[in-house]
């Protein structure tokens, strides 16, 4: 790390934890009506218990999935660049902050007045906020429990100056919405940045159907082992009897759709209960557990037009694998 000379990191920031989660936010009424469904689905943001948020992590060290590396490396390069563009005394929202690697590079260069971290996983926001104070003592931090999936309500906060709100939303995580659903979630991260307020996100680009399928059932079977942790949390946080060795992992890009999709397929004609309700399989339905949209520089940028963005900057790595967006709020 860089030292240079800055009155800010010469204060200790105070730490606070809001739970912003709500009884809307349920593992078993999701799962329940998930599963009543034609096309059995789970929403993705329950893959990240204790477990699965481990899982997630060995993903990250894939030779086959290259995103979490390849954005790395394109903040590492270009962060000094994003840090001046965003400017001094920012209100930093992340979403989906998870471990939070990248986000110490940015802290680290922007030195923003407030840094709001939002996750759904407890225990990895717990985590990263203590990683992260003791590598940055004069960080304010206001972590917040939520589910970003729904409309998320920030408390006002107070006691910092800040000249502007900046959402930094990287991994992709966007791809976990579908087009119109990403659009929905961007103008409520425009309503909360104000206009002139900034967005700094990671985007996944389009790329070869062998490179994308390779990155979603990887040789050694992590990402299949995330997949099917699925319905071992449902054993094990909701009674349910899953014989998960029934189950397989299916992942495949659809170059149509410029969507992964990631599936629970039952290998037999079986049947499971979840909280005493039963609920019957054919040999080959699944569990739709997940899509991972995938968008050129163009098309993000006119998804990203849709919710008053406007495209500011974009970086990529040199094998045009990742694209890093900055783009502000008209
Ligand atoms: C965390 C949603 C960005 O879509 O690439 C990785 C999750 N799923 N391997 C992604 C994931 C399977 C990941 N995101």
């Amino acid at each position: 790390m860089r030292e240079r000379p800055s009155s800010r990191r010469e204060g200790v920031g105070i730490v606070r934890h809001y739970s912003l989660l709500t009884h809307e936010t349920s593992f078993l009424e999701d799962v329940l009506a998930g599963l009543a469904r034609p096309q059995k689905a789970i929403p993705p943001k329950y893959f990240y218990d204790e477990r699965g948020s481990q899982l997630f992590e060995r993903i990250c060290e894939l030779p086959e999935y290259y995103p979490t590396r390849t954005e790395l490396a394109i903040m590492d390069r270009h962060v000094d660049e994003m840090a001046a563009l965003l400017g001094p005394d920012t209100q930093l929202v992340e979403f989906g902050s998870g471990a939070g690697v990248k986000t110490r590079l940015l802290v680290d260069r922007l030195e923003p007045s407030l840094y709001v971290p939002i996750d759904i996983a407890e225990s990895t926001l717990r985590e990263a906020c203590k990683r992260l104070a003791l590598m940055f003592p004069w960080l304010n931090i206001s972590a917040v429990l939520a589910d970003f999936a729904r409309p998320v309500r920030l408390p006002e906060f107070v006691g910092v100056p800040v000249r502007r709100k900046v959402v930094y939303f990287p991994g992709s995580t966007i791809g976990n919405f579908t087009p119109d659903e990403a659009v929905a979630f961007l103008e409520g991260v425009r309503e909360l940045v104000g206009a002139g307020g900034m967005l700094l996100i990671g985007v996944d680009l389009k790329k070869d159907k062998r490179v994308l399928d390779a990155a979603y059932d990887d040789a050694q079977g992590v990402t299949a082992e995330f997949n099917l942790n699925l319905l071992h949390r449902i054993n094990r946080e909701l009674g349910g009897d899953f014989q998960v060795k029934r189950f397989r992992h299916k992942a495949f890009y659809d170059e149509h759709k410029g969507w992964i999709e990631m599936h629970l397929e039952s290998l037999y004609s079986q049947f499971a209960h979840v909280a005493g309700r039963r609920f019957d399989f054919r040999v080959g339905e699944t569990i739709h557990s997940e899509i991972s949209c995938k968008y050129s520089v163009e098309e993000f940028q006119a998804l990203a037009a849709r919710a008053r963005f406007h495209a500011e900057k974009v970086w990529t790595d040199p094998a045009n694998l990742f694209a890093v967006h900055a783009m502000i709020a008209v």
